[in-house]
């Protein structure tokens, strides 16, 4: 089983608010792209496309090992994804689609990933339990309904799949689609997406909170 690795890295991130752009922002001395990319590798990637933001091309570059191939992402993350799906080798069995924002993502949630595509499933997405009481609001932040807890989950990424169904599924998406994750839009399609375990330590670095957490985390 051939397996591509995306990373979607063409983020601004504006809410860690970094003075480059977030997936060149260093965590314990390198790049977030670059744990990011390791973490894909060592879980058992064979080969990543790495999508960067407009202009930024070089200064990615110099952050990744030679053969990672770049593409130029876009104005949402549906759109980098897509670019980053068009410049993967076509021969792929697989597409694991990753944030690089999550760069201490365990190499065996990986694995867990990668089994279950290899098991057959064609969409597979590591989540886990939502621990605090969830509500629902209305749009003066008046609480309208608290959804039991016990049947939903925190969905991470790297997300796998398929690359002929997630091809398919992206090209039968509107081309200004701008949906938060890749399950999304293989379930617009109509494609049943199975659960793995999560992992705590798979974090989103999105505020300047996150990225302390995560230096405690490589310090231990
Ligand atoms: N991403 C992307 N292309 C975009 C927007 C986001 O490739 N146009 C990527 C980011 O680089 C990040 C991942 O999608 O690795 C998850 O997005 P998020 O955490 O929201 O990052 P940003 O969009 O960069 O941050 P913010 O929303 O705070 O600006
Ligand atoms: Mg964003």
């Amino acid at each position: 089983m051939h397996a591509v690795g995306i990373v979607a890295a063409a983020g601004s991130g504006l809410r860690l608010g970094a003075d480059v752009p977030k997936a060149l922002v260093r965590l314990a001395g390198r790049p977030l792209v670059a744990w990011s990319v390791d973490a894909l590798r060592a879980g058992g990637v064979d080969e990543v496309v790495v999508t960067v933001p407009s202009g930024c091309r070089d200064a990615f570059a110099a952050a990744l090992p030679g053969d990672v191939r770049l593409a130029e992402g876009g104005a949402s993350r549906t759109a980098s994804v897509r670019a980053g799906i068009d410049a993967a080798s076509p021969g792929a069995d697989v597409v694991l689609v990753h944030d690089a924002a999550r760069p201490l993502t365990p190499p065996d949630m990986v694995r867990r990933v990668l089994a279950a595509l290899a098991a057959g499933h064609p969409a597979v997405v590591p989540v886990l339990p939502v621990v605090d009481t969830t509500v629902v609001v209305d749009d003066d932040g008046v609480i309208t309904g608290a959804p039991p807890r016990s049947a939903l989950r925190r969905v991470q990424t790297p997300q796998g799949f398929d690359r002929a169904v997630l091809a398919s599924a992206y090209a039968a998406l509107a081309a200004d689609a701008d949906l938060t994750d890749d399950a999304a839009v293989v379930r617009a399609a109509g494609v049943a997406v199975v659960t793995v375990a999560g992992d705590e330590r798979a974090a989103k670095v999105t505020v300047a909170h996150d990225l302390a957490l995560a230096e405690a985390q490589v310090g231990r």
